[in-house]
């Protein structure tokens, strides 16, 4: 139960979790395909992630762009969503909405677009992993929005494991993660900010991408684990 040979296409492989994700399935002996929506980005991952890797620029927001990707891409084993924009801080007396709708776009439009149109190219025995976070179930003020769409992300994903099985699909849930999402906070700020976080979690630090990559290359390898949401947040939800 590797996933040796098997071929998985991440959107939103080219940072981040994502990118964690790719670097462990093709250290497991997997063909990796990356996408995001900056050239830049996926020549960077490319370069970082060496042979059997191919990269696509498409704009996760734009349904088209999903219907178009799915032409180029062949078919493959498991499918991982974690494109994401920062999410939206501010308190719903301030949201307008526009931009609560605009909110859903990357996160969970696109992750609905990208099943829709991708699952068909799923081999047997493959996969889905989406992505969502504890604020479905640790709300924060002022993030109403990110815990709506992940919260609807997740009800999404156990329909989806019911219609499309044996498709299996499964979703990380994870807790704050040192990734570039952070990057527009400045250094000071964010370092002053992980630290405080950490010192509340029970793990004693915030996670690093690799921490979260392994929840979803597990259950990529699980062929009997479908429908299920893993929190890996350092034990944020205990305290
Ligand atoms: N880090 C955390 O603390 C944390 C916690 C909970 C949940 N999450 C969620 O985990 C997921 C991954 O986050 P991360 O921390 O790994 O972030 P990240 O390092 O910023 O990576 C996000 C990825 O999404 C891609 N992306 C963004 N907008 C896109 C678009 N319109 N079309 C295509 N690709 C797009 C980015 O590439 P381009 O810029 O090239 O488009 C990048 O590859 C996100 O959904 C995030 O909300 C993160």
């Amino acid at each position: 139960m590797t996933l040796e040979d098997k071929c998985v296409l991440i959107l939103g492989g080219t940072s981040g979790i994502g990118l964690a994700v790719a670097e462990g399935a093709k250290a497991e002996g997997s063909d990796v395909i990356v996408v995001s929506s900056r050239q830049s980005r996926v020549d960077s991952a490319l370069k970082l992630l060496g042979k059997r890797t191919e990269g696509f620029v498409a704009d996760l927001s734009d349904e088209r762009a999903i219907e178009a990707l799915f032409t180029k891409v062949g078919p493959f084993d498991h499918l991982v969503y974690t494109a994401g924009d920062p999410v939206l801080q501010r308190p719903l007396g301030e949201t307008s909405l526009e931009d609560a709708k605009k909110s859903f776009d990357v996160r969970f439009w696109g992750a609905v677009m990208a099943a829709k149109y991708g699952s068909r190219s799923i081999r047997p025995g493959g996969s889905i992993v989406f992505t969502s976070s504890t604020l479905p179930r640790r709300p924060v003020a002022g993030f109403a929005m990110g815990a709506s769409l992940n919260g609807a992300m997740e009800g999404f994903a156990v329909s989806l494991a019911v219609e499309l099985a044996p498709v299996r699909v499964n979703v990380v849930a994870p807790g704050i993660v040192r990734t570039p999402i952070w990057d527009r906070l400045p250094e000071a700020q964010r370092e002053a900010y992980f630290a405080s976080r950490a010192a509340t979690l029970p793990v004693g630090r915030v996670g690093e991408a690799v921490d979260v990559a392994e929840a979803y290359l597990s259950f990529m390898r699980s062929r009997f684990t479908t429908g299920q949401i893993l929190v890996v947040d350092g034990g944020r939800q205990l305290v």
